[in-house]
């Protein structure tokens, strides 16, 4: 029987999509399981991607992107970070392509990647593709906050290792990586010549003012970081898979290469709509932040007024990462809540081993949904 190669035959399916099948047809199920905003993108970012396809803007651009966005996202970069050429940034087909492409730019099958979890599955198994052997470091969880043992990172980060993999603000905990924890970790880094792949997904959907901290505010020349980022969160944009990489300009030239026999090129009016969201979108970030902001803090309080239930508050990102007491198959309590109270919760085991005994709610959301999201909960807690 013809088979794929063992890498690809070993990675795990999807368990919210498995979930999300289970609901399929039922118009009655209240979803939180995926991790997307629930708004359109914002009509004059729209506009412009007509505008675009009007205007007869269909052709391929560069591999690396069209210059107005590679400047524009510089301007962008450097404004929230440290300096950044246009030259270190490549516009690929959303944050999910922008992470397999830095990593078949930098991974070998074999090489040993340490990831701090739980985490998004996507990134647990790109470079599980490559057939890279991946090392896990748990984060803690109290009701007061999740958080890192960073001694305990740095040892998992022992000489040979080929790179970090570090999401902050984390899908699914929100737990953000501290300056004092960065600075510990990329000075261990820069010893070892140990790449850093920050997925900065979530930086502008941070809580505790401002953005939030990046490797990019410390990176200097000839650091072996790579930032990978997107415009699904931030500007709203999750259908037009949209994003971008910084990486070191010793890199830029290779990644081209890379991108044309990936996709060739992000859409051309897509990135024309991305100039715009980047030039004019920050009171898209600001309202959304309020919003999520006010639907978190609801979300929170909520689950904590629930018997059985332990809640931290994320700092970042856009999910309630919840324990729920008893539970020790949370795809089977996920199962239960959709079938028995049409709510659509994913389970904590889709993000790793450690994620077991907690469910994730997104909380991109109305608070009235929300609200009515919580009774369910409360209806589906006994349905044991
Ligand atoms: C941690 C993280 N990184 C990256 C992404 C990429 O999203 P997209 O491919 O839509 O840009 C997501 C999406 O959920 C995410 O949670």
């Amino acid at each position: 029987m013809p088979l794929a190669r063992p890498s690809v035959r070993s990675l795990g399916a999807s368990r919210i999509r498995e979930l999300m099948n289970a609901g399929l047809g039922r118009a009655d199920v209240l979803p939180f399981w995926v991790g997307e905003p629930d708004e359109p993108t914002p009509g004059f970012i729209r506009q412009a991607g007509m505008d675009a396809i009007a205007a007869g803007d269909v052709f391929y651009t560069h591999n690396l992107g069209i210059p107005e966005l590679r400047e524009a996202l510089a301007r962008y970069v450097s404004r929230l970070h440290r300096p950044v050429d246009a030259e270190r940034i490549a516009v690929t087909s959303a944050g999910v392509n922008a992470l397999m492409l830095v990593s078949q730019l930098l991974l070998d099958p074999g090489d040993r990647v340490v990831e701090v979890v739980p985490l998004w599955p996507n990134l647990q198994e790109i470079p599980r593709i490559l057939g890279a052997h991946v090392e896990t470091v748990p984060l803690s969880f109290a009701r007061s906050g999740w958080t890192l043992d960073t001694d305990r990172l740095i040892e998992a980060l022992a000489p040979g290792t080929r790179a970090l993999y570090l999401n902050s603000p984390n899908n699914p905990t929100g737990w953000t990586v501290t300056r004092e924890d960065q600075a510990a970790i990329l000075a261990h880094c820069r010893r070892h010549c140990i790449w850093i792949f920050a997925d900065d997904a979530y930086e502008r959907l941070y809580f505790d003012g401002g953005v939030a901290p990046s490797f990019l505010d410390l990176a200097e020349d000839g650091d072996r970081v790579v930032s990978t980022n997107t415009f699904s969160k931030s500007w709203l944009m999750t259908g037009w898979r949209l994003g971008w990489v910084v990486v070191p300009a010793s890199l830029t030239a290779d990644l081209g290469k890379l991108i044309e026999y990936n996709t060739s090129c992000a859409p051309v009016f897509v990135q024309r709509a991305g100039v715009v969201a980047v030039e004019q979108g920050e009171p898209v970030i600001a309202r959304t932040v309020e919003r999520f902001r006010a639907a978190r803090d609801f979300l929170v309080a909520g689950l904590n007024a629930t018997p059985g239930i332990e809640a931290a508050l994320p700092r970042g990102a856009m999910y309630a990462f919840f324990r729920v007491d008893g539970v020790d198959d949370s795809l089977a309590f996920c199962k239960r809540l959709v079938a028995g109270a049409g709510l659509g919760l994913a389970p904590g085991s889709a993000f790793g081993p450690h994620g077991e005994g907690f469910v994730r709610w997104c909380f991109a959301s109305g608070l009235e949904r929300l609200g009515d999201g919580l009774e369910r909960l409360r209806r589906g807690m006994h349905l044991r």
